[in-house]
């Protein structure tokens, strides 16, 4: 989809693409957490008016020049301030900036050439071995914009920031030049690829600092094929990029400066010379790579384990070559991803534009009273802000299409320790990334989960494998389920002593959903069956302490513990439900009536705790009158269809949610000014078409507007500038951002949004060939739910 630039300054004889939205940061490079490459929207900026960012927000060096008959322009990062004024070295003209849900296109003006740095990070969770890669490409295009030929040149280079050692830290580098294969380029280059690698001279195995690995290597790739001439430097970054501007042409020297980055910092650079053409290109591949990537406890002991593309590809520069000569192939995966998210959003949207609530109504009246920790409307005052009319198909697909590169670039793949035979399947480890650095958050994979049942619900297995090892080898003390398997990636060491972070409810609950979930996606009865007896356990957790949670958290801990949450509870008791259709799978005849029987019990009582006294909404917790929340934990009883909700609750919700939305979408809970964007799009899921909209078009319109400037953070402020909460560390680049994908989750079920009705008998997106459907299962009405309907119980 296209986006924007409107709000940068342009050739005033260009005129823009219409715009969808414009987020805080566009991916750039993001594979893994290491691998994490932004260019920041804020105050305006572009990736020719800054450096890019990590993900934790920290610049980092990776500039693009290119040299038009002579003169040169800079594409990307600034080092033109900091050499002398030259006129023949200019700053490039931004034009557009374009992304789907594998590219992000930065196209500029550069005299007499359209310049056009085409950032490609491949989302194929169909392919394990590609996904297992840590490395992304940079494909640079030029093409004449006056139908005559120009002598183009590329420069690039990097810096030691990407593996986080300041100038008094000791570094090694490395120029790596792999095999020529097919033949050569013109004149004296060849088609070898050509490596700069990076890594700490006294590395720290596991370790990180500000977010970024003290051990493995980095890697800045290119080619000389297809150049007339190929060149390279390594040396102090004014020195090399003022010798390239005036001379146009490295000096092949690849330097003897060991020192990191920041004073005198060297640079490591590519220039190639394309000679006298219409139109020319060159690529690049950069990335973070960590052999061994993850250390793992496990039966045998403690394992360092190897990442999966070892097995795939064989060692670093291997996997390296692979990589970069794979792109037309991986290209063509991508796009089959690309084009059946696109069709799959027109396909769940095809009823047409839904009916808009009152004036679209974002930014009604809101007030918070924190001596109360109440929020409420303002009476009489339903002015709203005008927002621009965007399709909700054309919001939606730009909020899923900036969300799938995020949720795969939290996770890396690995080779199981006891890996023998052709059989062996991989281990997916995920970073919780900004919020506190967890390895396999359960609370984290949960509201993520959507995008898995959507891409490719075998990853789901492949993160839930070390969570049941530890805990079925007897490494964990607690009946209910683990939090995670480590406190700070990559060291999944477990909680031997019980200590993680205490979610007992919130994590049994989620846990046996989502093995539910699997099921229900694949039909694969052996995996779900072998971890019976784990689940029974956490099962049995949530019959003694679900209907009433005492005072905990819940997966949003950044607003405390509290007694009695209503949509914990209601996460328990559909997990119960889940628990009863697990035991049938397992012909346990007998615990499939007990589950079910305390589901449908417990589901009694909760409605008379759960209803505030004027039966418009559910309560936050039991014992706060007139308090609500976003209630998004029913979003799996429809996702698996159980019928335990009963259609009439959706109805009251959905016409709740409109009444108390705000400019930026529906608060979490009346305590707060501020949401979740995955509990959003859940709840949206859960609602009527009309409500439903509201949920979609607010969450694109606060990714358009927001004050944040990090990648696209899931909490935020649904008034004001729709800025981070106060005093809650900023979220940014979770893997949560796969939530956003319940619609299309429900699609694959056959269901159209929440309350609409659907129908189960097959996937509203059929594939070709023999992918397995979810498992059909007796039909459950599905609620009517009438927009504006309050109803009383
Ligand atoms: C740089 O580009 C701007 C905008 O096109 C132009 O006005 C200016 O003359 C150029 N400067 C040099 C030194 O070429
Ligand atoms: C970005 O550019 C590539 C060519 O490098 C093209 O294949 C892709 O479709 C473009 N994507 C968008 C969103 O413009
Ligand atoms: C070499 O050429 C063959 C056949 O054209 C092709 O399949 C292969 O990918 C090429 N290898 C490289 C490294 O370009
Ligand atoms: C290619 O030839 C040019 C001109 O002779 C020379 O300057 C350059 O260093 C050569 N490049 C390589 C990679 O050998
Ligand atoms: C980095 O590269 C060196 C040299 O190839 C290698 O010995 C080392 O194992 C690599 N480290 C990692 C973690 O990939
Ligand atoms: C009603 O809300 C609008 C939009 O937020 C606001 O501009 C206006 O001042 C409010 N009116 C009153 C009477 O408070
Ligand atoms: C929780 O709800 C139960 C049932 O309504 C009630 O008995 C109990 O007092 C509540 N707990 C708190 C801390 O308010
Ligand atoms: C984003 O802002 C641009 C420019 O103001 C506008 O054209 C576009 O419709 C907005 N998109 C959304 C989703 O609000
Ligand atoms: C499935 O097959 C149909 C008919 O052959 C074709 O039109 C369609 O593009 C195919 N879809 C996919 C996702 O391959």
């Amino acid at each position: 989809m296209t986006a924007f630039f409107g709000r940068l300054a342009v050739g005033a004889t260009w005129t823009l693409t219409l715009a969808t939205l414009l987020p805080p940061a566009i991916p750039l490079a993001v594979r893994t957490p290491y691998t994490s490459a932004w260019s920041s929207t804020a105050s305006d900026g572009t990736l020719s008016s800054q450096n890019p960012i990590f993900w934790f927000g920290q610049g980092l060096g990776w500039q693009g020049i290119v040299v038009v008959d002579g003169n040169s322009f800079e594409y990307m990062g600034r080092s033109i301030n900091d050499l002398p004024e030259l006129s023949y070295f200019n700053t490039t003209i931004p034009l557009e900036v374009k992304f789907d849900s594998q590219f992000s296109n930065f196209t500029f003006l550069a005299g007499p050439v359209l310049v056009t740095a085409s950032f490609f990070s491949p989302v194929t969770p169909k392919d394990i071995c590609r996904s297992s890669i840590p490395l992304s490409y940079l494909t640079t295009t030029v093409q004449s914009s006056d139908g005559k030929p120009h002598h183009i040149q590329f420069y690039s280079d990097v810096n030691a920031q990407w593996i986080g050692l300041g100038s008094e830290y000791d570094i090694i580098k490395e120029l790596h030049t792999g095999p020529a294969s097919n033949g050569t380029g013109s004149g004296n280059v060849t088609d070898s690829p050509m490596s700069w690698i990076l890594r700490p001279r006294y590395p720290q195995l596991f370790a990180e600092a500000n977010q970024i690995p003290r051990w493995g290597n980095f890697s800045y790739t290119t080619s000389p094929k297809g150049a007339e001439g190929f060149s390279f430097q390594s040396g102090s970054a004014t020195s090399v990029r003022l010798g390239f501007v005036n001379n146009r042409v490295l000096n092949n020297d690849a330097g003897s400066v060991t020192r990191g980055f920041g004073n005198q910092e060297p640079v490591y650079a590519f220039a190639h010379d394309m000679g006298t053409v219409l139109e020319t290109s060159v690529r690049y591949t950069i990335g973070s790579i960590q052999s061994p990537n993850v250390r793992y406890l496990h039966k045998g002991g403690l394992s360092n384990l190897a990442p999966w593309w070892e097995r795939c590809y064989g060692g670093m520069h291997d996997m390296i070559r692979f990589h970069y000569y794979d792109f037309d192939t991986v290209a063509q995966l991508g796009n089959q991803f690309e084009s059946q998210l696109r069709t799959d959003v027109n396909t769940f949207f095809q009823g047409g534009e839904p009916p808009v609530y009152r004036n679209d109504q974002y930014g009604q009246q809101y007030e918070f009273d924190p001596s109360s920790a109440y929020g409420y409307l303002q009476p009489g005052n339903a002015t709203g802000i005008a927002v621009p009319f965007v399709s909700e198909a054309e919001s939606y697909y730009a909020i899923v299409a900036l969300s799938a590169r995020q949720v795969m670039g939290a996770y890396v793949f690995a080779v199981p320790p006891d890996a023998t035979g052709d059989a062996v399947e991989p281990l997916m480890f995920q970073k919780e990334i900004s919020s506190n650095g967890n390895i396999n958050t359960v609370d984290v994979l949960y509201p993520a989960s959507p995008f898995f049942l959507y891409a490719n619900p075998a990853l789901l297995k492949y993160i839930f494998q070390p969570l049941y090892e530890l805990q079925e080898g007897g490494f964990y003390p607690n009946t209910y389920s683990t939090h995670d398997i480590g406190t700070h990636f990559p060291l999944a060491t477990g909680h031997v002593e019980g200590a993680d972070e205490y979610m007992p409810v919130e994590n049994s609950g989620n846990s046996i959903l989502m093995s539910y979930a699997y099921y229900k996606f694949t039909g694969d009865t052996a995996w779900l069956t072998s971890h019976y007896e784990l689940l029974k356990q956490f099962a049995q957790y949530l019959i003694d302490y679900s209907l009433v949670p005492s005072a905990q958290l819940s997966t949003d801990d950044f607003a405390g513990e509290l007694a009695n949450q209503t949509n914990l509870a209601i996460k328990g008791i559909v997990g119960l439900q889940a628990m009863s259709a697990i035991a049938r799978v397992a012909g346990e005849a007998d615990d499939a009536a007990l589950f079910a029987t305390k589901a449908t019990d417990y589901y009694d009582q909760w409605e008379r705790y759960a209803i505030d006294p004027s039966g418009r909404h559910t309560l936050l917790a039991y014992q706060w009158r007139s308090s609500w929340g976003l209630l998004y934990n029913v979003y799996f009883d429809k996702l698996l269809n159980m019928g335990l909700v009963r259609p009439a609750l959706y109805d009251m919700q959905s016409s709740w949610y409109a009444a108390v939305s705000q400019t930026f979408g529906v608060p979490l809970d009346n305590r707060h000014h501020y949401t979740k964007s995955d509990w959003e799009i859940w709840t949206a899921a859960t609602c009527s078409r009309t409500t439903r909209r509201l949920f979609v078009n607010a969450v694109a319109y606060w990714l358009n507007e927001t004050a944040t400037n990090l990648p696209f953070g899931d909490l935020y402020e649904v008034v004001g500038a729709g800025d981070y909460p106060l005093s809650i560390d900023h979220f940014s680049a979770r893997p949560v951002v796969g939530g956003h994908f319940a619609l299309l989750a429900l699609g694959r079920t056959g269901q159209l949004a929440g309350a609409t009705g659907g129908d189960t008998t097959g996937s509203l997106f059929p594939r070709n060939g023999t992918e397995h459907l979810p498992v059909p299962e007796a039909r459950v009405t599905d609620p009517p739910c009438f927009d504006n309907a309050i109803l009383h119980f």
